[in-house]
């Protein structure tokens, strides 16, 4: 690893904006990482993305561990955040603590990542050494209470209260702050409130830096692609030209021709 929570927290105070993206395994957290990305977060959205699922709510503990470590042999820079999943922390601070931590022993991860204004969870996580970064707002694995993925903070009161949620996790320790589906006003003001970054998603172009799920950025995803997402790339196309071209060589019997070696 060379990028460290603490550059992060000293980038902020820099001005320098930086860009984090999700990877689920070997080959892709190769290239995000050969491609300067400084932070790969290891996202619950594996769920939705590489397992079919339709919200984040059902990828477990082990599923995460299992795509972690696949990413921690691909990347060698950047610093590895693992999320946890739904259930894996919110029934007690015990099981949180027990679960985040087999992240960096099992998995190799530096730090982790959890959804909610749960500052006791964030402090009993920085008390034993595990670097922790918040998230706010729209909180996937809340999907249900939210009646949907809607933007967060849209009254006055929700603003309030998600500002006092970003202080108290700042108090608790966290090195960064996700901040998910909010208005960009509430993000720039966040930003200004609190000494650690922003991470924002769908949540304007202010924060300190920018979060992308990479089947978004590349042009995997099955779904419509959410209004602040850009694909920057369409994977998907090529993949199917691919399979499809392939089909119809061994169709037609055309075939390489060397039966000998692999090289
Ligand atoms: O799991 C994930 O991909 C995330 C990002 C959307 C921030 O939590």
């Amino acid at each position: 690893m060379s990028v460290t929570v603490q550059d992060l927290r000293a980038w902020k105070s820099e001005g320098r904006r930086f860009a984090m993206l999700t990877a689920w395994d070997y080959p892709t957290a190769r290239l995000l990482d050969e491609a300067g990305i400084p932070v790969i977060l290891v996202g619950d959205t594996l769920a939705e993305n590489i397992l079919g699922y339709s919200t984040t709510l059902p990828v477990t503990m082990d599923a995460m561990i299992h795509h972690c470590q696949a990413v921690a042999r691909g990347a060698r820079n950047a610093l590895i955040v693992g999320d946890m999943p739904f259930l894996s922390y919110q029934a007690s601070l015990e099981e949180g603590v027990h679960n985040a931590g087999r992240y960096l022993k099992e998995a190799g991860a530096h730090s982790v990542k959890f959804e909610g204004p749960l500052p006791e969870f964030a402090a009993a996580l920085t008390r034993v050494g595990i670097p922790v970064m918040g998230h706010l707002g729209l909180t996937p694995q809340s999907v249900h209470q939210m009646g949907g993925y809607r933007v967060q903070g849209k009254t006055e009161e929700a603003a309030l209260r998600l500002i006092d949620h970003a202080r108290e996790l700042e108090e608790a320790g966290v090195f960064a702050l996700v901040l998910e589906g909010v208005p960009r006003q509430l993000a720039q003001e966040v930003t200004q409130k609190v000494s650690v970054p922003t991470i924002g998603i769908g949540a304007g172009p202010d924060c300190d830096a920018q979060v992308l799920v990479t089947s978004d950025l590349v042009g995997l995803s099955e779904r419509r692609l959410a209004k602040f997402a850009k694909a920057y790339a369409n994977i998907g196309t090529e993949i199917r030209r691919a399979a499809d071209e392939y089909r119809r060589d061994v169709e037609d019997g055309e075939f390489p021709d060397d039966e000998h070696s692999y090289h």
